[in-house]
């Protein structure tokens, strides 16, 4: 049974102030809506506070990065325990930007998602290709090979308390949102790769988001693709009214 997830990442934006006034609109537009798992993702000086707004309520938390020490001589780390005393529930892992512009790779988003894993926390871990990748006619070569690093030593029972976010990284913050069925390829190919390394039904339980410019206009047409059960949100989860359209859009289907 997968219930659609929508997470809304907001990188590095929003001040302590502007994170609350966000949260509190969308507590108020999102009241209704119970069809949809939604998570914020402020920055990390911001969740405490994004997560005593929300608490009566079912939006959740979730973290941009974790390290994967508990404690430590790590110098400006965060840890997933202490990401869960903050009040993050989620934390998403490997986001193309991490991997491009601080060098993450398949062996720290695999040491990251075990920690956060260990802590209670849901990992949102990311893959995708770059436009040359694509081009190259590798898409599924790199798709591939991050979900094989990434997910490494994980068992069937890991699996099913992961969510994935396919993003192409062209059409990341480029207002250049994949086709649905080019997204719809990418999310069969890797159910098909879950079901080859943990078996159908872990592969059939398993969340997998598109991410990408969505927006609440495209999330529809996504979310109608069989394998698409949610969107890892950028730029149009900044302002309030844009991400409740999203969810409220998402709704499409039910849970499947
Ligand atoms: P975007 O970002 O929606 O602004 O394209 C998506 C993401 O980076 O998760």
């Amino acid at each position: 049974m997968r219930r659609p997830i929508i997470a809304g990442n907001w990188k590095l934006n929003k001040s302590i102030r502007e994170a609350i006034d966000t949260v509190t609109l969308l507590k108020r537009q999102l009241a209704d809506v119970q069809a949809v798992d939604i998570v914020v993702c402020p920055v990390y000086t911001a969740i405490a506070d994004v997560a005593e707004v929300l608490s009566e309520t079912a939006i959740k938390v979730g973290a941009q990065d974790v390290y994967w020490e508990d404690k430590g001589a790590y110098t400006g780390e965060v840890s997933a325990p202490l990401l869960k005393e903050a009040g993050a529930q989620y934390v998403v892992i490997g986001h193309s930007e991490r991997r491009q512009f601080f060098h993450e790779t398949h062996e720290t988003v695999n040491k990251k998602t075990r920690a956060a894993l260990k802590a209670g926390l849901t990992p949102i871990v990311c893959v995708g290709e770059l436009l040359s990748e694509r081009e190259a006619g590798r898409t599924f070569g790199v798709v591939g090979e991050q979900l094989k690093g990434g997910l490494a030593g994980f068992t069937a029972d890991d699996l099913k308390q992961i969510v994935l976010a396919y993003e192409p990284v062209w059409a990341i913050g480029t207002g250049k949102v994949a086709t649905p069925q080019q997204a719809q390829e990418v999310h069969a190919f890797i159910r098909k790769q879950l079901t080859e390394g943990w078996g159908a039904e872990v592969a059939q339980a398993v969340r997998i988001q598109y991410g990408g410019s969505v927006k609440p206009d495209n999330i529809a047409e996504l979310m109608r693709e069989p394998d698409i059960d949610g969107a890892l949100v950028g730029g149009a989860s900044l302002e309030a009214g844009s991400f409740a359209d999203i969810v409220k859009n998402a709704v499409v289907v039910g849970v499947r």
